[in-house]
């Protein structure tokens, strides 16, 4: 199988602002880096704002850039969090079996983890994940996608 393009999206008003505050991007691909099967093809900051993740993430996926898109960031019950609104109308096809992954994984290292709002599915040939935006979430997240093989092997079905 050839590498998995990754296109990582921080989702951040203050990291928008000031890209040194993003934690949580380089944290993605740092994890990833250190496989094999990811190469990451890129990465954006944009603010909390609907229209632009949705701009960011249409764009990858209409020109085929990346196999997995992973948002950080904006998944909660702050007022400004709003990925899961801007990605769930885009989602062709949604993956709740994902999004329960994640949760039930999250669940055993923090009862907060009910309070992300994640949503997964796919676009065109990508496959669209939600993260939330602290490094520690991210790599609880991480680990229960990457541990159980199930992006690898739905990358594998859909490109
Ligand atoms: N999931 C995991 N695995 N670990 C965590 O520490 N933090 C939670 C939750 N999910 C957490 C987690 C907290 S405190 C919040 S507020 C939500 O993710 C939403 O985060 P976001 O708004 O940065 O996306």
């Amino acid at each position: 199988m050839s590498r998995i393009r990754v296109a990582v999206l921080t989702v951040s008003d203050t990291a928008s602002a000031n890209s040194s505050a993003d934690e949580s991007g380089p944290a993605i691909r740092e994890i990833l880096g250190q496989s094999e099967l990811f190469s990451c093809s890129d990465h954006l900051i944009v603010a909390d704002d609907i229209q632009s993740i949705q701009n960011a993430v249409k764009d990858w996926s209409n020109r085929g850039v990346a196999d997995w898109i992973i948002t950080t960031g904006g998944t909660g019950f702050g007022v400004r969090d709003q990925t899961p609104e801007a990605i769930s109308p885009l989602l062709e096809r949604e993956a709740p079996g994902l999004v329960h992954l994640m949760l039930s994984a999250s669940l055993k290292h923090t009862p907060l983890a009910a309070l992300s709002r994640p949503v997964a599915g796919t676009i065109k040939r990508a496959l669209v994940v939600t993260l939330p935006g602290s490094v520690k979430a991210v790599k609880e997240n991480l680990d229960a996608l990457l541990s159980a093989g199930a992006v690898s092997h739905a990358i594998e079905l859909i490109r």
